[in-house]
């Protein structure tokens, strides 16, 4: 299983070698950014108006951006539909760039916590908790584990979103990547994933709009339910 070959220690080593940028985030393609943060914004929209738990507009009270980096999706997106913003994200270098950015003074993120997803057991309840390129970096079990934290954690409109990399692999298979010590799933690995962590998964489409001369992997967002 692709998910074995993944070390903490070896993503940690990496990480910390990369530049605290949005180019480092995106792996030398900033230019995306912007359309990614508008793509994440269109599918909010739509989840708040499938879910009638979820005031339709206002800001939610309070989101967790989950596998930070240093805070791009906080600062272009969370910051806006959300009253504040907590973060989790285990390189200190990134968390940093949170902890001592313009946000934080103004009160928009919360709490910052320099942990793993593998070990993070959140203590509040959160109303959307976002996941987006971090969870190829636990395995099948860790991902099971944390979700089912994630899902008890929730407000009782709380939205889980997932928007990661899909393997294209032709032998239908999760990918390891030995750069960053990751796995990139298949959709249907991340459908099986969410069933074992009892979640529902009310929506999912592909982010539309990146070039498709910088032959990046497909992007999917999924928003997640506890199921009842
Ligand atoms: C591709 S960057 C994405 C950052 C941010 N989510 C964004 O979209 O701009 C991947 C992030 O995952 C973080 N990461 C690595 N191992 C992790 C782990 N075990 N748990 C949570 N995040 C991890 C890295 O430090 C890095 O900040």
């Amino acid at each position: 299983m692709a998910d074995s070959n993944i070390n903490h220690a070896t993503s940690l080593e990496y990480w910390n070698s990369v530049a605290p940028d949005v180019n480092g985030m995106l792996g030398g393609f900033p230019q995306i950014s912007r359309i990614d943060l508008r793509g994440s914004s269109s599918f909010l929209a739509k989840i708040r108006r499938l879910v009638p738990a979820i005031p339709s507009t206002g800001a939610l009270p309070l989101g967790v951006d989950c596998g930070a980096g240093i805070g791009r999706v906080t600062e272009g997106f969370l910051s806006n539909v959300c009253e504040v913003v907590d973060v989790v994200e285990p390189v200190e270098n990134f968390a940093r760039v949170v902890r001592e950015g313009p946000l934080k003074k103004a009160g928009k993120v919360g709490d910052v916590f320099v942990v793993g997803l593998e070990s993070w057991v959140p203590g509040k309840e959160y109303d959307l908790v976002w996941n987006q390129w971090c969870l190829g970096h636990l395995t099948d079990a860790q991902l099971v584990a944390y979700l089912v934290r994630c899902r008890e954690a929730l407000s009782e409109g709380g939205v889980i979103v997932i928007k990661e990399n899909m393997s294209t692999a032709s032998d239908g298979q999760d990918v390891y990547d030995e750069v960053d010590s990751s796995v990139t799933r298949t959709d249907d690995k991340f459908r099986m994933l969410f069933k074992e962590a009892g979640l529902n998964l009310i929506k999912s489409e592909e982010q539309a709009g990146f070039p498709p001369s910088l032959k990046l992997f497909p992007v999917r967002f999924y928003a997640l339910r506890p199921a009842t």
